[in-house]
């Protein structure tokens, strides 16, 4: 079942596509992929085709397009369904540890291997390895994942050469083509994970998928915190669908998670969401400020464009401030200022699906 499918994608899709099932609604149901709009329903399609072969698959798209969660599907639709699924974020990975991390070691390795230690690919064995994050991968690190993909055989540190029988799915937030062009991403490994490509589209570009996703997460976040069910007021679909979601899906799950826990009433109104209002008024023309003073005007403005950037930047490091901070290049007790002047919470940021609040 070893992954030496490598450079043919086209090839693998097709000799299957005969006997693929067409995509069902309810099947992806089961798997939590809530959404109707051509393009998701093209990736799942797709998604649908990549799980019946059993070859290597990098999928890409934006932060929090669901890429975890159709890497999963692929595993759960697939025959390796009851064997491990074992996810690892290759950014976490110490430069140090690569080798022991993705293929164990041996008893007395090192120093402090006072233990025999399995790795990842070990514990995924007859599954699927999930590689998120693989852009953050140091060169050690590609390099090693690059000889083991070229054979599914690995040497533990300190042990003895072993076969694996793993499929590999590996996801990137990043362009790897553009990775390559700026020398941060091995060529050759690209084409190694590059056999059955996915692309998951953004949030913005999916219609009224917004919506659909967000009935969703209020029927499951309110049966969750015990709240009585609410619905999406109408006033709020239109901002909903105005508003840009650079965090995708993961941005809307934590907002509406947020909304639950802070809001009473049967009406999901998105009173207290100037993130979601920003877009509209950067883009609004200039007579919404008709009858305001200038210094109000922009006051407001600004209040606005803070409070959305912030918002953005703890939903894209799931509130972690230090990491924030050096992604905004604002020092971090000046950015926690700004957290606080505006109310946010950073613990409501933390991933809403490994987040028991
Ligand atoms: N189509 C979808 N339907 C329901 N929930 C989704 C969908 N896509 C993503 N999610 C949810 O959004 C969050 C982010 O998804 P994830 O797979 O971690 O994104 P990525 O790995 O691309 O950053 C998760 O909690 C996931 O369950
Ligand atoms: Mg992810």
């Amino acid at each position: 079942m070893a992954d030496r499918a490598q450079g043919a994608s086209t090839e693998v899709v097709s000799r299957t596509s005969d006997r693929d099932r067409a995509a069902s609604p309810a099947e992806f149901a089961r798997l939590n992929l809530v959404g109707q709009s051509a393009p998701f329903l093209e990736s799942l399609q797709r998604l649908r085709k990549i799980a019946s072969c059993d070859a290597t698959v990098l999928i890409e798209g934006e932060t929090g397009t669901g890429k975890e969660l159709a890497a999963r599907a692929i595993h759960y639709l697939g025959e390796r369904r009851n064997a491990p699924f074992i996810p690892i974020n290759c950014g976490a990975i110490p430069e140090n540890l690569v080798e022991s991390e993705l293929f164990g070691h041996a008893r007395g390795a090192f120093t402090d291997a006072r233990e025999a230690r399995q790795g990842v690919i070990a514990q995924a064995e007859g599954g699927t390895l999930f590689l998120d994050e693989i852009e953050a991968m140091t060169p050690r690190a590609q390099i090693a994942l690059l000889r083991f993909l070229h054979d599914h055989e690995y040497r533990p540190v300190g042990g003895a050469q072993r076969a694996a029988n793993v499929r590999v799915i590996g996801a990137s937030n990043a362009d790897l083509v553009t990775c390559v062009e700026r020398g941060t991403f091995r060529q050759d490994l690209l084409f190694r994970l590059n056999v059955l490509p996915l692309t998951l589209p953004p949030l913005r570009a999916r219609g009224d998928d917004v919506l659909l996703l967000a009935e969703s997460f209020l029927r499951r976040f309110c049966q969750q915190y015990q709240k009585p069910a609410k619905s999406v007021d109408p006033d709020a679909i239109a901002q909903l669908r105005a508003y840009s979601w650079p965090g995708n899906v993961r941005e809307l799950e934590n907002l509406i998670q947020r909304e639950v826990l802070l809001t009473e009433g049967p009406a999901f109104d998105l009173g207290s969401l100037r993130a979601v209002e920003s877009d509209a008024v950067a883009s609004s023309p200039p007579t919404s400020f008709m009858g305001k003073r200038f210094q109000e005007a922009k006051a407001s403005v600004i209040a606005s464009f803070e409070k959305a950037y912030v918002t953005e930047l703890l939903s894209r490091t799931r509130g972690n401030i230090s990491e924030a901070a050096r992604l905004c290049g604002k020092e971090r007790s000046r950015l926690g200022k700004l957290v606080k002047k505006y109310g946010l919470e950073p613990s409501l940021f933390h991933d809403a699906s490994s987040d028991g609040c």
